[in-house]
């Protein structure tokens, strides 16, 4: 073979040699691109290069160059059915916060839809390019609390599934949820995903209300201990629940503990479900404004007593959830705002992203946590068949 080639290069032409040449690199192109081609390391090659390129043309023009106008360094590019997620070295002196305050210029530039910004760890900031929405469709994936017999309310809730295709969840206990958006947003369907799990757990003690005349919390009147529909009703059960908090803090007092422990069946998980905020806080009457300051006092107590509130609002503005009720939640979910006042009301930092929901993707949710990261998600959907589904296995669950 060795000489045949030998005599090839010595007595061919250029133009032959040249060809045959090109025709050995495109066949090793070939090979190598089918032989890594199930694990699309071919088609990596080629996004990383298109990648890296387009940010070095553009860190620049957009301020995100370092020192004499370098580009920071690329750790990592990976691609997936909905975009790429880049990784970069930041400089010194440079945050997250100046990727988050040029994402707009930023996916114009990277020609994609959208650029959401994390940092994934110190001196990195993360941009997941978004070429389609990864939330548009709702998710095949069964609800994970679907086909199990018991939950405990001590594991966080599976709600959704986040644009990285990975579950999020909700924590419960302890921990109060707020969930607030526009008529039709999904509230109650989310609201629901998180009772039916609190239901789940036979120790969970339930109260529940619901001022659309019972229509949404119906279903759990035979699993709650209290209904209420009507604001009087309402008003007698958040000050039962608070007189249950003060009977557990004076048993803390004596045990010399400061909270409620998770399994502690002398203290069960009480849970507290009040579908339509609004009819009980904003109303303007006097009696509405003293339920609102007894929620308060509920949210903010509560937590040490193994008490959980779960509110749902679609008016959330400042009457009916003020700032000093709305940042006693520990978890925030906002669904999609109609109006950017009432978006602020309850996230200001995402105020914009809330309104720019599509009402066509009800479910569409960011959620933030203690840490205060938001995250966008699509909630889980169960039909009023489902609902009943799992709200029987709880009732079997119980007995
Ligand atoms: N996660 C979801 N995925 C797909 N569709 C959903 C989802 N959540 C809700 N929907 C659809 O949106 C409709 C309205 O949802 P839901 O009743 O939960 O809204 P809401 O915000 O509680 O409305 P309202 O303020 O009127 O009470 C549901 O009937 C369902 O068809
Ligand atoms: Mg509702």
């Amino acid at each position: 073979m060795g000489v045949v080639w030998l005599m090839w290069f010595d007595h061919s032409s250029n133009s032959g040699r040249l060809l045959l040449m090109l025709l050995a690199v495109i066949g090793v192109g070939i090979a190598v691109w089918r032989r890594c081609g199930d694990k699309g390391c071919g088609a990596a090659l080629v996004r990383g290069w298109w990648h890296r390129r387009l940010w070095r043309e553009n860190a620049g023009p957009l301020g995100l160059a370092g020192p004499d106008g370098q580009a920071g360094r690329v750790v990592s590019v990976v691609g997936d059915e909905w975009g790429t997620t880049s990784t970069y070295r930041l400089w010194p002196g440079q945050g997250p916060a100046a990727f988050e305050a040029r994402a707009v210029e930023l996916a114009h530039a990277m020609g994609v839809l959208t650029a959401r910004v994390s940092s994934p760890g110190p001196g990195l900031v993360m941009v997941r390019y978004l070429t389609g929405d990864p939330l548009g469709a709702v998710s095949l994936r069964p609800w994970p609390l679907m086909s199990v017999a018991r939950w405990q309310l001590g594991d966080a809730v599976p709600s959704g599934v986040g644009e990285d295709g990975r579950v999020v969840t909700v924590a419960l206990w302890s921990s109060s949820v707020l969930l607030a958006g526009s008529p039709g947003s999904g509230k109650s369907a989310t609201m629901w995903l998180l009772v039916l799990a609190a239901m789940l757990d036979p120790s969970v003690r339930l109260m529940a209300v619901d001022l659309k005349g019972g229509v949404e919390l119906g279903l759990v009147a035979s699993r709650a201990e209290r209904l209420a529909t009507t604001l009087d009703d309402a008003v007698a059960v958040i000050d039962d629940a608070l007189v249950e908090v003060s009977g557990r803090y004076g048993v803390l007092r004596e045990r010399g503990l400061r909270k409620v422990e998770s399994g502690d069946p002398s203290m069960p998980p009480l849970v507290v479900v009040i579908d339509e905020l609004a009819e009980l806080t904003g109303t303007g009457s006097k009696e509405s404004k003293a339920a609102g300051e007894s929620l308060r006092r509920l949210v903010a107590t509560g937590r040490a007593a193994g008490v959980t509130v779960i509110a749902a609002t679609q008016k959330p503005s400042s009457d009916v959830v003020p700032t000093g009720l709305r940042d006693l939640f520990a978890t925030r979910i906002g669904l999609r705002c109609g109006m950017r006042g009432q978006a602020e009301t309850i996230a200001p930092e995402i105020a914009g992203e809330l309104t720019k929901i599509p009402a066509s993707q009800p479910g569409t949710a960011y959620v933030v946590d203690e840490g205060g990261s938001w995250q966008r998600f699509r909630a889980w959907y169960l039909t009023d068949d489902m609902v009943r589904q799992v709200a029987s296995a709880a009732e079997a669950a119980r007995s």
